[in-house]
């Protein structure tokens, strides 16, 4: 068998085949010590619903066997890299670090038939894999799916779905929005409005995009949800347990009214808001009283302590003005640190969070409009609009997240199709060439490019069926774009891989977009 026939998606740094295949049969043991029992447990439970193997777990298997292990030689493969060796008797699968025995075990899942992904006994399925030796590393260590939950709220089993999605593929960063003009969407102990008032608005915008006010329509049904904080363990915890980080993000100063309706006294105006009904930027934003930052720094400490992920995204993007350059308040603030315009004030904003946040030892990363007015000390920077800001601040010795409109904006179009009134296309093709480090950037700059992201805004995706259209297959295309060696990027091979990945898709319920043809 060559290994070109192989359909794995990312694929991997170095496929090499071998003699023979291994047979998954009800004799099958998983080997691995005590340290590792419970990346055995995880292997188990995805390898037994569809064989209905066994599938014991020992320290010392004696007959055909999974083997699990632990390699420091293998540290050359980073801290995510992992080899995976089948043959005759066995599939070796073997890590420097536990985080490379979870990419190992996908790679086995994609190797198998894609059967093995059912959740009861397959029948008549010959369990082979091939024999292949690979080695296997991620180009980027940030490998990222960001989705919006505040313009449409996304159940927990949806999110949880998405996770187990993303782990398949090897993705590294779930990207969580949780806080918009239209919806707030994290239980905060100390500020129970938050959720009480700010998760759950009248109605939502249906259509067209537009700003003009009288042009809007609405779908006429409230519209609204929220996470517990045990919801919110339970998501952090799963996605750990799958190599994944969850990164939240809580927006600030702007994007924010949604808490302003809930606590007015957070505003500029103390006017008294409804949560945000339609679509598009929000002129009411945060106040930058005392009162404001110690809200914010609280709100923090609670996200702190669910999220051990070492980045918080503070937002920062689309901050309108207006209202600092009118509120008494705001001007003394700017006069009394000698500030010239309100861009400073908004740098000094996020500068003293990121502050705070580096005293707790986290860093904070925030859109770029955080680079107007001065990037603070600590910030890493997630470029959107273009590359231009992540450009400028990967020269400035900032690490960067690239998450350029195009072509990771997942909320555009893929094709022809007009499914959504937002302009312009992204369609796999380009998500597949996208090339995340920019050539302006010399090597040492191009070490401060983290990874990128594929971003699910969804004003105009109501369901989870819609936000499953949008994001699959382009996030099979942007896994490969950030797991894979440049050198192996090749359009028709992964063309060919995909088309026997659907059916992997398609067992998982996964609504992908159906191309034409
Ligand atoms: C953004 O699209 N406002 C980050």
């Amino acid at each position: 068998m060559s290994t070109s026939t192989l359909s794995l998606i990312p694929i991997p740094a170095k496929v090499t085949s071998r003699a023979g295949a291994f047979r998954l049969t009800a004799s099958t043991q998983i080997e691995a010590s005590d340290a590792l029992r419970a990346h055995a447990e995880v292997l188990r439970d995805q390898l037994r619903p569809a064989t209905g193997f066994p599938l014991p777990i020992l320290a010392k298997a004696n007959g055909p066997r999974i083997a699990l292990a632990l390699d420091q030689a293998l540290a050359r493969l980073g801290d995510e890299g992992y080899r995976l060796t089948a043959g005759a008797d066995a599939v070796a699968i073997a890590a420097a670090r536990p985080a490379g025995l979870l990419h190992g075990t996908q790679t086995l899942r994609q190797l198998l038939p894609p059967a093995i992904l059912r959740r009861a006994v397959a029948g008549k399925v010959a369990w082979s894999v091939a024999g292949v030796e690979i080695e296997d590393t991620p180009r980027f260590s940030w490998r990222g799916s960001h989705l919006d939950v505040g313009r449409h709220f996304m159940p927990k089993t949806t999110v949880l779905k998405h996770i187990d999605l993303l782990a398949l593929h090897k993705l590294s960063v779930f990207h969580w929005h949780l806080t918009e003009d239209q919806g707030w969407r994290i239980e905060i102990k100390r500020y129970p409005k938050l959720t009480e008032v700010g998760a759950w608005r009248k109605d939502s915008m249906v259509a067209p995009r537009t700003r003009e006010p009288s042009q809007r329509k609405f779908s006429g049904s409230p519209h609204g949800g929220f996470y517990t904080q045990d919801d919110v363990r339970e998501v952090v915890r799963y996605a750990a347990d799958r190599g994944i980080t969850v990164v939240p993000e809580i927006e600030m100063p702007g994007h924010a009214l949604a808490a302003i309706a809930a606590y007015p006294e957070l505003g500029n105006t103390q006017a008294k808001h409804e949560v945000q009904t339609y679509w598009g930027i929000s002129e009411h934003v945060f106040g930058v009283g005392d009162n404001v930052l110690t809200f914010v720094e609280n709100v923090l400490e609670e996200v702190l302590a669910l999220f051990p992920s070492k980045f918080i995204h503070i937002g920062g993007d689309e901050c309108p003005k207006r209202e600092w350059k009118e509120s008494p308040a705001a001007q003394a603030r700017m006069k009394e640190l000698g500030l010239k315009d309100e861009e400073q004030l908004q740098s000094w904003f996020v500068t003293r969070i990121d502050g705070w946040l580096a005293k707790r030892g986290r860093r904070l990363i925030g859109w770029d409009e955080i680079l107007e007015g001065g990037l603070a000390p600590g910030a890493t920077l997630m470029s959107w609009r273009g590359e231009r800001g992540g450009i400028a601040a990967a020269k400035a010795g900032h690490d960067v997240v690239m998450a350029p409109e195009k072509p990771t904006y997942f909320d555009h179009d893929q094709s022809e199709d007009q499914i959504t009134p937002i302009r312009g296309m992204n369609t796999l093709a380009d998500v597949y060439a996208y090339e995340p480090v920019p050539k302006e950037l010399s090597a040492a700059e191009a070490k401060h490019v983290l990874g990128a992201q594929g971003q699910l805004w969804t004003e105009y995706m109501p369901d989870p069926q819609r936000m499953e259209y949008m994001a699959w297959p382009r996030l099979c295309a942007l896994a490969e774009v950030l797991w894979s060696p440049p050198a192996t990027r090749d359009a028709a091979d992964f063309a060919r891989r995909l088309d026997a990945h659907r059916e992997r898709l398609r067992i998982l319920d996964v609504n992908f977009y159906r191309a034409r043809r």
